[in-house]
Formats: C-alpha cells, structure tokens, sequence
C-alpha cells in the first residue's frame, strides 16, 4: 500500500529519479525507466534502498523467522521457479508438502494422522480464512439438515490476531469478540458460553495471544462447550489458532492438552514460519480427521497420474518455504526442536527477569507457560517522565524494535511493550538489548522529554 499521498506521487513522477555515480543515466521512481539498466547497477540500486528497512534480525516485534540455515538459503534458491500448484509437473514437492501435512496431524495427535487432511498455506492469516470456511460450511449443512436458517453465523473469540476479523468481513460471519476486563487478558469458559447459539459456526482460543503471548485455556473452553452440549445440545466445534503456539507447545509444554487430544478439536492452524522456523510464506491448517473438511470445497487437481485435493486462497505460489519446512523437519526433528525452543523460552525468561530488575515495570508476561518472550507495563503508580512509546523510539537509535502498544478493547488503557526471543535472538544478544534499555531508561530519565510520544505520534506498530 502506498505510503505517500497522491499530491507527492504526482510530483514524484515529474521530479524524483534515481541518481547514482553508477548509474550511466537518472532513473525515474514512479515511471517505468524508458531505458534499460545494468544488472550490477540496477542491483546496487535496490541493494541500498533496502539498507532503509529495519535489520529484522533486531526486530523484536515478529513472530516471524529472521534467521535461516544456510541450507534452507540453498533449497530457496532451488525452489525458485517451482510452483506449488503445479502438483503434476513438480510431484516430489506435492510429496514433500503432504509429508509434512501428516508430521504435523502426528505431532498435535491427531487420532488418526495418516489419514485425515491438511494443506500448506502462505501462513495462519490464510489458514486461518480455510478453517473458518470450513466451520462455516459444516455449520450451514447442519442448519440445512435440520431446516434451520443459516444465514446469520457467528465465531465467538477473545482478542484475537487481525486475521479473524478479516476473514469475518470477508466471508460474511459476525465475529463475537471477547473484550479483556480488568485483569483477564485472554478469554474465559464463562464468558465464550455467554457468547454461543445455535447460530454459532465455531470458537476460536490462540495458543499464544498476539498481544500477551499467553496460551488461552483451550481445554478448560473445551470443558465449558462439553457441558453445554450436555445442557443444551449444541455441539460447538473449536479450532485452535495456535499460529505460534503449535510450534512450540508440542515441544516444551507436552502434557498440556491443546490439540486434537481434546475431541471437540477439529481443527488447528500454525505458521510454518514463525516458531516452525522455516522462511517466510509457510503456515498449516490440519483437520481432525477427513471429514471435518466439509467436500464441496475442496478441488482436484491431477498429480502423478491420480488426483491430488487441494484446499486453498491462492493458485501460483512459491514453494521454497514448504520445502525448507520439510528440511527443518528433517534436520531438527523433535530432539531439535525441542532444544531450540528450549533456548528461545530461557531467554524470553531471562529477559523479562532483567526488566522487572530495571525497577520501574511490572511484568504482565513473564515469559513462562506461553510463547518466547515477555511483556511489561509501567509499574502502577511510576511516573518516571516518559512513555513505553519514548522508550520504544528510544531504543530505535539503537536498531531495537520494540513495539509498545496499548492492549485491545476495554483495556486500551493499558500500554505494554513486547519482547519475542526467536530463535536468532541469543542470550549474548538478548544481553546487549538490556544494556541498551538500561541506557535508554537512564537517558530518558536525565533527559525526559518535553512533549512524551503516544499511540499516534509514535506511528505505532503491532503485529505479526
Ligand atoms: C495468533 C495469530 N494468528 C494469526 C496470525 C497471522 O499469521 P501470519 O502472519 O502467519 O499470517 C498471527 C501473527 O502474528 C498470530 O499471532
């Protein structure tokens, strides 16, 4: 999306070119150049307009992987003509992609892995649009079945990542958003049963909250839906959004039931790169068991002779990430994952351990029982002359990027600021980070500023 308005695009297109001693002639930024240029020019170019853009491996913001292996460079570059619909002409890749499918049905105990379905995707955002279509779908057939109406669905959520309301604007479902209050940050039994009707397609808890990090209480949800089935006879499926949580739960927290242990689970979404560790482009959405994916929307395409099913937003797409999420599978295994989750969540720990010691925050997030990293607020009653958003700016000198954000509905009043420790983020690195807070807290405390940052001035930024 442009970030300019249309009065400097305008003017841009008379006036800004491109200018270099390396260049033989100015290049136009907003024209197509009449001429053609040099690759090592043209290249040089870009190269350094990139120098612009943040260093991400600093970006504490993103769930998303910074750091490859060499190796996974090398498949990417292999991949890079292949395209992932072309199940026919690259069947190997369809292989490697339906193999993965089935490691991950296995690794979130799906009773019957071999058989049920999956499907690679760009990541959870578009996971996320296939498994509520596919609630939406087993929904409206019940109603059908039943002579109901079914054409008011609604998902009931607590305060999810963007990607829901997305797909609840996009596919014409009410989503049923639950508000934090007070100091509940996450969804509760109670409130998701105060929120569910016959019309209601599904609930959705996030294994790993976008703003908190937190596991939302899948089993306890699951528990309360039990119940009221008991009562009531509404039968609610849930889908776990466990964009990063179904990386690493798996691996560090084993005897927390979250996944497809739990019955009322029919389905679950992860990023491939976030806590999978693959490159960017890679997200999962697996469902109990075949028929949980309702048939009408899913398509065949031919593949090695046979048909191959395929579910999914996009038709070209790149396939490299699938690959290197294979290769990950492979390299790592469970032992390896383990370890490198192990080593993200001790030093999430020991960060948020290092800010509670600064002395003017309290710890929301400690690090421990969720995703890797932490969250902190300013201690109640601490005016220390400057905002989460100065410190944030702040740390920016340094190249740190460390959202600072105030929480969703009802609790907006409550800014916090977020750290994730991915793999990539050291413990010697993670050293260096607190150094340059504990320099930045005492700048700022020397040098308070006059006028503080907010939400607006800050040009805040949250996500993914
Ligand atoms: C809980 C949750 N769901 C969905 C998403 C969207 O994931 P992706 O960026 O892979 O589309 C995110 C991203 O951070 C998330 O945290």
């Amino acid at each position: 999306m442009a970030v300019h308005s249309k009065e400097e695009v305008l003017q841009s297109l008379d006036d800004q070119v491109f200018g270099a001693s390396f260049l033989p002639h100015p290049l136009p930024k907003y024209r197509l150049p009449t001429q053609e240029t040099d690759p090592a020019a043209a290249y040089q170019l870009v190269h350094d307009e990139l120098l612009l853009d943040g260093n991400s491996r600093q970006n504490l913001a993103t769930f998303c992987q910074t750091w490859v292996e060499p190796e996974v460079r090398k498949l990417m570059d292999e991949c890079i003509d292949k395209n992932l619909i072309d199940k026919d002409e690259y069947p190997q890749m369809a292989e490697i992609e339906a193999r993965c499918v089935h490691m991950l049905a296995d690794l979130w105990n799906c009773p019957d892995a071999a058989n049920t379905q999956g499907c690679s995707t760009t990541g959870s955002s578009e996971a996320a649009m296939l498994s509520g279509l596919a609630m939406r779908e087993r929904w409206r057939k019940k109603q059908r079945q039943a002579g109901k109406p079914a054409a008011e669905p609604n998902l009931v959520c607590g305060p999810v990542h963007a990607c829901w309301p997305r797909f609840a604007r996009y596919f014409d479902v009410e989503l049923r958003e639950i508000p934090c209050q007070g100091n509940r940050l996450l969804m509760s039994p109670d409130e998701v049963l105060k929120r569910c009707d016959e019309n209601t397609i599904g609930v959705v808890p996030t294994l790993g909250v976008t703003y908190t990090l937190q596991y939302e209480p899948v089993r306890e949800v699951a528990m309360a839906l039990d119940d009221l089935e008991e009562e009531s006879g509404l039968n609610i499926p849930l889908h776990v959004d466990a964009a990063s949580g179904g990386f690493i739960a798996p691996f560090i927290h084993p005897s927390l039931p979250w996944d497809f242990r739990i019955a009322r689970v029919k389905s679950i979404n992860a990023s491939g790169h976030k806590f999978g560790l693959a490159p960017l482009g890679c997200g999962w959405a697996i469902w109990r068991s075949a028929g949980d994916l309702p048939e009408d929307l899913v398509f065949s395409v031919k593949y090695l002779g046979g048909n191959m099913r395929t579910y999914a937003l996009n038709f070209s797409r790149p396939g490299g990430a699938i690959v290197a999420q294979y290769y990950n599978f492979v390299r790592l295994g469970r032992e390896g994952y383990t370890k490198i989750t192990r080593d993200c969540a001790s030093v999430g720990m020991w960060v948020a351990d290092q800010v509670k010691k600064l002395g003017i925050f309290e710890l929301i997030y400690d690090g421990r029982g969720g995703i890797p990293g932490c969250m902190w607020t300013m201690r109640r009653g601490q005016n220390p002359g400057f905002t989460l958003y100065d410190l944030a700016d702040r740390l920016r000198v340094k190249g740190w990027q460390v959202p600072a954000y105030p929480m969703p509905p009802n609790r907006e009043d409550l800014v916090v600021q977020r750290v994730l420790t991915r793999f990539g983020l050291t413990r010697d690195l993670a050293g260096l980070l607190i150094q340059d807070m504990q320099n930045a807290v005492k700048h700022l405390t020397r040098n308070p500023p006059s006028k503080s940052l907010t939400r607006q001035s800050a040009g805040g930024y949250l996500h993914s």
